[in-house]
């Protein structure tokens, strides 16, 4: 084999967010004489002690960021009735899987480069009689809200959905993203912020909301729903039904476990100086970076991120291909087209809906060609994110 031109970087996605403590905590639990496994009072101050950090007044623990996107379209169509959702052509595939599934018609929208979220302007003129929620997605740490959009929702009556799967601890204005609508998802699988192994929260201010999305978590069940008068309504509505087995809605069973809710319980205290730790990892790999090869303008204030953005500036697929050879080579671990790997028009479930809609939307067809993310984790430290940024401009 020939002698390799660049430095083995040994750069992994992302390490382990449960620590050995973690698996103490749990270890101790489950030492207990007969430990409750399935969902009960663990799952139920978990969900408390996610409320009081993120500054919310409900949240609901769920088996995974995708069916917290799931069960919260559901509840939209519930509460409001089925229409137009405005949706990133950058996110996760379940953002807008759970838009079709729940019944609704997706409307996309081009990214804005600086924060990788909804272009707002885009947004705002996309909004019609028929628009049922903005279903905004705060991408890789970057804050995507302004007040522009906050306003526009604000005065036509729309509500603002916040997916911050990738985000935990953004803030916009000092406001933690996840507050700043009617509602948002959080999911906690291993390459986020944060693990419960498989995890996600919904979380909300509106009761209403709240309710529904408790009985959405369990077969759509009224006993879930923990506000005695809504279950006095629908047994009153229903009093050929025994009480415990009113199944309002079709729904799905996505509730997690007790195991799951005390390896989150453990690592919520060190999320906040772990964020801080990785904004400041951003910052150095984003000073590193050369900003005549790669983009570095991004919009960093407020951001929480755990994954490095790399954009090549120039659309030169033969620079791109050195690129990623170079990352290859020095196994540095990226994913290309960011999150869910792109333009997500281009992805079969929607080419068989939309055939040519993915022309549209230049901003992240960029992205999609040439944008990656690497690993950003707490254990970084500047020498090393020098090693990574003198690699890249070298290339
Ligand atoms: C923006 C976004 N939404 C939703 C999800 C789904 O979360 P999960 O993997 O927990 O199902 C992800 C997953 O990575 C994501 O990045």
């Amino acid at each position: 084999m020939g002698e390799s031109r660049y430095p083995l970087l040994n750069w992994p996605l992302m390490h382990n967010n449960i620590l050995r403590e973690d698996l103490d905590a749990l270890i101790r639990y489950l030492q207990q004489p007969d430990p409750m496994l399935t969902q009960s009072t663990q799952v139920r101050a978990f969900e408390e002690e996610w409320s009081r950090w993120l500054g919310v007044k409900y949240s609901v623990f769920v088996n995974s960021g995708s069916s917290a996107n799931l069960i919260t379209l559901c509840a939209l169509r519930e509460l409001r009735g089925l229409g137009e959702v405005i949706v990133p052509t950058l996110t996760w595939v379940s953002d807008i899987a759970s838009v079709l599934q729940a019944g609704f018609t997706p409307v996309f929208v081009d990214i804005d480069p600086q924060t990788l979220g909804m272009n707002v302007d885009q947004v705002l003129g996309k909004i019609t009689n028929q628009t049922k929620a903005v279903f905004l997605t705060h991408i890789l740490g970057y804050n995507a809200v302004n007040q522009k959009l906050l306003d526009g929702l604000r005065a036509r009556n729309i509500p603002l959905i916040e997916d911050v799967c990738e985000s935990h601890g953004a803030t916009f204005q000092g406001r933690k993203c996840g507050t700043l609508g009617w509602c948002s998802n959080f999911s906690f699988y291993y390459a986020h912020h944060m693990s419960t192994v498989e995890g996600g929260m919904v979380c909300t201010d509106d009761p209403a909301l709240y309710q529904t999305l408790r009985m959405f978590r369990s077969h759509g069940m009224v006993r879930e729903a923990d506000d005695a008068k809504v279950k006095a309504e629908w047994a009153g509505r229903y009093p050929d039904l025994n009480p415990d087995f009113i199944f309002a809605y079709p729904s799905y069973n996505v509730r997690s476990t007790e195991i799951n809710a005390v390896l989150g319980r453990s690592q919520l205290p060190r999320l906040d100086a772990n964020n801080q730790l990785r904004t400041r990892n951003l910052e150095a790999f984003l000073s590193g970076l050369d900003g005549s090869k790669f983009r570095t303008d991004f919009a960093v204030e407020g951001s929480s991120n755990y994954a490095f953005t790399l954009v090549i500036r120039d659309a030169d697929p033969d620079y791109r291909d050195r690129v990623q050879a170079a990352m290859r080579e020095a196994k540095v671990e990226h994913r290309r087209g960011t999150s869910g790997g792109g333009n997500e028009l281009r992805q079969p479930y929607l080419r068989r809906l939309y055939p040519d809609e993915y022309r549209k939307y230049p901003e992240i067809d960029h992205i999609h060609f040439y944008g990656y993310y690497i690993g950003n984790y707490p254990t970084l430290d500047r020498i090393r994110i020098h090693d990574l940024t003198k690699f890249l401009n070298e290339i």
